[in-house]
This record gives C-alpha cells, structure tokens and sequence, in this order.
C-alpha cells in the first residue's frame, strides 16, 4: 500500500529502526525489492533517481507507484537527489511523497533559500521534504565527487538549516560515500551524535552500501532513520544479468530452457530480492 514516506518512517523509527530506501530503475528491479519487503513484513521505500526519470518519464513513475500502491506492506516513494524544483513539483504531481531537494553543494545560505523554495512548494501538495547538509563524496548514476571536495555536515549549522529551511528530513555527510569504496568509510559517529542533539527531524545515511551490518546498525541505533542503498542491490542485479550472458553465450536461443527474455528478468529480480532482504533484515534486526 503507499504510504506518506514521513508517516512510514515515524513508524519504523518509534520501534527503534531504520527504514531503507531503496534506488529502483525499472520494474524488475522494483519487483525483486518489493517481494523482498512482502516476505519480511516490513515497509520500505522506493526512491527514483534524475537521469531515470528523464530517460523514461511518467511511464517508469507510473509502475513505480503501482508496484508501491499494490505492494502488500507499506511502501513510500521519494524523488533521490534533484536540485530541479520543476521536476520535483512534477514528481509530487504524480504521486511521490517526498523529494530529496539536493542544495549540498550550494553555500549555506543558497541551499538554505533553494531548500525553503522547495519545502514551500511540497506543501502544496502535502509532502515532505528531505534536505542536504554536508557534500558526499562518491559515485552515483554517472556523477562523481571526490573525496577532497566532500564536506562533513556541521552541527550547529544543521540546527540552523533545519529551523530556516522546515525541511521534514535531514541527509548528512558523516564520512558516507556514495557508491563501492575499496574499504567501508570510516563514519564520524561522535559527529552522528551532535547532530542527532541538534535537529528534531529524521536523519537519513546516503551511501548505505558496503558499510557492513555493524556499521549501519550502530548508525541506526544513534538516530539514523532513513538508509539509502542503490549500488549492493544494483549491482547485483547487473552481475545476475552479466551471469546470464555467460551461462547463455552469444546466441541465445529463446526457445532453449533459461534462455527467454522472462527468464533473465526473472533471475535477475530474483537476485536484486536476497540482496534487498539482506539489507532490510540488517536494518531491522538489530543485534
Ligand atoms: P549507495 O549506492 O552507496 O548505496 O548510495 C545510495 C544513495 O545514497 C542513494 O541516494
């Protein structure tokens, strides 16, 4: 069922846990998340990037929000990473309940204004928004920061930002990455801490993979409400796909056992659904 994304994690957050969003680009991919959260019992979120949405558009909106609306748990949808009002405003139009208006890279005072601008105009439509505070370094969909224009997020300032801006959410940057890094980040919990004592309003963990189950568990444990994964669930979904080439050949012949089309979708979702669960049992089940 969809679900308000602020209503799904102030759920999950008063039973002590995280809600993890998920990055889905097509149905198959949302399929294999979405069982995997039906199979566990838990909600989850499902969040579309820019580049997908100008690739595909409504139509990929569209089965995004009626795999959320038809999923048997609660499912919320969020707009990932967009520095367009137009194209949050659309999002919101068509069903998303959140935006994560990206102003990180902006000086304070410019991200403050760009994010008011965008919580104004979520309030048309009663949604939320989730606002940035603090640089990532990393990979995600083709762009890239490095490590040394990355900026870690700034208690006190976090307090202000979020008093000038009304933002619902707060992303923050404690030494996550977005993306594989060839070791898990060293995250600044002791940062986690000052910021969690500054703002009332959920935090989000971008970056969420390879960080490794006791890393996002002790994140959770000091606040963090809201874990992004996209590349652990992805990538898996990519090397099912790569598995399937080398299995098949060349020439695959459709009419052979496992050499359909339906059945490389259905591998392929099949391996994005045990990654999916994985990182849901991670983030629920805390030890
Ligand atoms: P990862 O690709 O590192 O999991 O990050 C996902 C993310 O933060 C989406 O915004």
């Amino acid at each position: 069922m969809l679900i308000h994304t602020i209503d799904l994690i102030q759920q999950v957050h008063k039973r002590g846990g995280a809600v993890v969003a998920f990055n889905t680009y097509n149905l198959e991919l949302t399929r294999g998340i979405v069982v995997a959260a039906e199979q566990l019992q838990q909600p989850i979120i499902l969040q579309l990037g820019v580049q997908s949405i100008k690739d595909y558009g409504e139509p990929l909106v569209a089965a995004t929000v009626t795999a959320a609306r038809v999923a048997q748990v609660p499912v919320a949808l969020n707009l990932d990473h967009c520095f367009d009002l137009d194209m949050i405003e659309q999002c919101l139009a068509w069903g998303f309940s959140s935006a994560l208006a990206d102003g990180s890279r902006l000086p304070f005072a410019d991200n403050v204004a760009f994010t008011r601008r965008a919580v104004a105009l979520a309030a048309r439509y009663n949604a939320a928004i989730e606002a940035e505070l603090g640089y990532l370094a990393g990979t995600e969909d083709g762009i890239t920061v490095a490590q040394k224009e990355a900026s870690l997020t700034d208690p006190t300032r976090a307090r202000e930002f979020i008093e000038q801006t009304g933002a619902a959410l707060l992303a923050i940057s404690i030494g996550n990455v977005h993306g594989y890094t060839s070791s898990p980040p060293s995250l600044d919990f002791e940062r986690l801490a000052q910021v969690e004592a500054q703002v009332d309003v959920p935090l989000v963990l971008h970056g969420a993979s390879g960080i490794g189950k006791e890393g996002i568990q002790h994140a959770i444990r000091m606040g963090i409400a809201k874990l992004n994964v996209n590349t652990e669930v992805r990538s898996a979904f990519v090397k099912a796909i790569a598995g399937w080439g080398v299995r098949v050949g060349p020439e695959p012949d459709l009419r052979q056992k496992d050499h359909d089309l339906l059945d490389l979708m259905q591998g392929a979702s099949a391996t994005a659904c045990r990654v999916a669960t994985q990182m849901i049992q991670m983030s629920t089940l805390l030890e």
